[in-house]
């Protein structure tokens, strides 16, 4: 098998040769037809990312087709074709995960590769209306955006969400999932043409998060929102607490821009906020999150496709994020 492999951090991922891999009893080999990026990725290339391992093929999001079945795993997975949930080990709390949690792609080789190796429990059957590229867009962000709205955002038809930094591939799910639920959803984003593709995908609107009165002006056009879903943090934190609805939500899944500068507490305690972090998904959330995709036919917002021999400039596009949606690996069998 061919493997895009991180050797040292900092440095660019080297195609390799590997050895074909092997199932244990409870696993499967999956032929990946096609592999995603997530922003994980790129924080492991910098070395900023806690128990990096390397060697490492890198890679949480895949499909493909199952090519090998372990001697205790259900034969007719083989040759079905299936996406991957890349929460390894979530433990039976619905609440939180297990010490033992780890994700796809560190330290357990991932998908930017021909084959990977995968416990049968991690694998669903792709869902019909989407394409390579589409289903393997969608397991890593897809999970993340559906537990931050519904499981701890709580999210109801008819509540009005913003959604922080929309180029991101989790706050593009959001918009979607948040739509498709009846919300009224506005956006932020440092640049116009993404503001007018989320209006496209079903935003009533977008303001830019660079200008420094942007959630005054979000308040005038769209009252307090109910439910604030967030992966900045940084300086740009203070003003979601000044603008969410009293008794709102505020949930975090990430903090690309750094911790807050400071958090008021008294609007906290005041406006009886609710502050919420979010990982990843429990199994049953990943379900819950098919079925959703399913039954409202949503397509996951793909920017670009490279082919696996050029995952290096992906991860070097990430840097900047000049992309609406997701990065796509198209891999090659030959
Ligand atoms: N906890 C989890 O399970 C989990 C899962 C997935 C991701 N994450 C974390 O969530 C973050 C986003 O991940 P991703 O994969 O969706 O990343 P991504 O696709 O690379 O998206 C990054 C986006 O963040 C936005 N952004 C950057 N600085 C911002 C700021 N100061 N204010 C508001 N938005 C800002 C930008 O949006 P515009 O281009 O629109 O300006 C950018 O496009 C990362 O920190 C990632 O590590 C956590």
């Amino acid at each position: 098998m061919q493997a895009l492999t991180l050797k040292q951090t900092k440095s660019p991922l080297e195609l390799l040769e590997r050895s074909d891999p092997e199932p244990q009893a409870d696993e499967v080999v999956v032929q990946l037809v096609a592999a995603a990026l997530n922003r994980r990725d790129y924080w492991i290339t910098q070395g900023m990312y806690p128990g990096i391992e390397l060697p490492v093929v890198l890679g949480s999001d895949g499909a493909g087709i199952v090519v090998q079945t372990g001697s205790h795993v259900d034969a007719s997975w083989k040759n079905r074709e299936v996406i991957i949930d890349p929460a390894l080990n979530w433990g039976n709390s619905p609440s939180v995960q297990s010490e033992q949690f780890t994700i796809l792609g560190l330290p357990h080789d991932g998908t930017f590769a021909t084959h990977v190796v995968i416990a049968a429990s991690q694998l669903h059957v792709k869902p019909k209306h989407l394409n390579w590229h589409e289903a393997a867009a969608l397991p890593l962000a897809g999970v993340t955006a559906y537990r931050a709205l519904f499981s701890q955002g709580g999210l109801q038809s008819g509540e009005t969400v913003l959604i922080t930094g929309i180029g991101g591939g989790v706050a593009t799910f959001a918009l979607q999932f948040a739509v498709a639920a009846g919300a009224d959803v506005w956006v932020t984003s440092s640049s116009p043409e993404k503001i007018q593709r989320a209006i496209e995908l079903g935003a009533k609107g977008g303001f830019n998060y660079g200008e420094e009165d942007w959630h005054r002006k979000l308040a005038k056009s769209a009252g307090n929102p109910d439910l604030i879903i967030d992966s900045a943090g940084g300086p740009g934190y203070s003003a979601l607490l000044t603008i969410a609805a009293p008794g709102g939500r505020i949930v975090n899944y990430g903090a690309t821009a750094g911790p807050p500068e400071k958090i008021d507490l008294f609007k906290v305690f005041w406006k009886q906020l609710r502050l919420q972090g979010s990982t990843m998904g429990s199994p049953r959330d990943f379900q819950q999150m098919l079925s959703f995709v399913e039954k409202h036919k949503i397509r996951p917002v793909i920017d670009r496709v490279f082919p696996l021999s050029e995952g290096n400039e992906a991860i070097r596009m990430m840097k900047v994020s000049p992309q609406f949606g997701k990065y796509v690996l198209s891999i090659d069998q030959d």
